[in-house]
């Protein structure tokens, strides 16, 4: 077994991410940039100072699994949500479960959260669910804190930061609990074969399968498919696209913004 394979197998012992699920080259770069920053040159060599160096795991953990996200990330999307898609859902069903895949630090569930609580406050009737899931447990306990700094808070209407957070005396933003309790924050492994739950009118998972395979891509697509109802929706990063085994299990609604509706 040579340094790499060593390497590997105490990250997926200890940090319990497999790395075959990922292409080799993008694990190769995320563990080059921490050797850059680690003063280590070789995998031999990076392995005995993440042995030697506990908190250097989750470092890692943070590298390999990139989380960067925003408030309403590409905005056109979430104004399609809020005039087109989600009123097309209610108008058919009053109580919604939507599946927010590959959250990060939660911006994107929050973000469909303030669009529903705006929708759902004219009409007492309607209900909602969101499912928000990840597979890194760090930035998943920072979603359900809620906290965020005023840089983050940046594409946020002065109405919608006053109406959604509190200010806290650090100067910091967090959530009200009328935002908190529409989102249930959940570890799941997108890779792990099996969706967080059935029946979904709505399906959000962005900017996340960037380094999967094509096979994993595809995979997911199968899995949102029999995870969503008849009509729902699934909505990909704007960079993202549906592969050409599974382009027929989908109708695109609006192929520059990635969202899809799916077919029997
Ligand atoms: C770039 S962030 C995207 C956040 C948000 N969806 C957005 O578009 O702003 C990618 C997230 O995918 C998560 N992720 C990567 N691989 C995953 C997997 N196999 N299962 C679940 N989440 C995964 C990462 O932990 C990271 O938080």
């Amino acid at each position: 077994m040579d340094d790499f394979d060593a390497l590997k197998r105490h990250i997926e012992q200890t940090l319990k991410i497999q790395c075959g699920n990922y292409k080799e080259d993008y694990i190769k770069r995320r563990l080059l940039s921490r050797m850059r920053s680690t003063n280590t040159t070789n995998h031999g060599e990076y392995l005995k100072y993440l042995k030697a160096t506990p908190s250097e795991l989750e470092v890692l953990r943070n590298a390999l699994t990139i989380n960067v996200t925003e408030f309403f990330r590409d905005n056109d999307v979430y104004e399609i949500l809020r005039k087109e898609i989600l009123p097309d859902l209610f108008s058919k069903r009053k109580r919604l479960r939507i599946w927010c895949a590959g959250c990060s630090t939660g911006e994107e569930p929050y973000s469909i959260a303030m669009i529903l609580h705006e929708i759902m406050s004219t009409n007492k009737e309607l209900s909602v669910q969101i499912l928000a899931t990840d597979i890194d447990k760090v930035v998943l306990a920072k979603a359900q804190e809620g906290i965020y700094s005023p840089k983050a808070m940046v594409k946020l209407s002065d109405a919608q930061t006053h109406h959604h957070f509190n200010k806290l005396p650090d100067g910091n933003f967090q959530a009200k609990p009328h935002l908190k309790e529409l989102i249930r924050f959940r570890p799941h492994d997108l890779m792990g074969g099996t969706p967080v739950s059935r029946w979904l009118d709505l399906i959000t998972c962005r900017n996340v399968t960037i380094y999967f395979t094509e096979k994993q891509k595809d995979d997911l697509a199968r899995l949102f498919h029999d995870a969503l109802v008849s009509d729902g929706y699934y909505i990909m990063g704007k960079t993202e696209y549906l592969g050409r085994q599974v382009e027929n299990l989908f109708v695109a609604k609006n192929s520059v913004q990635k969202i899809f509706m799916r077919k029997d």
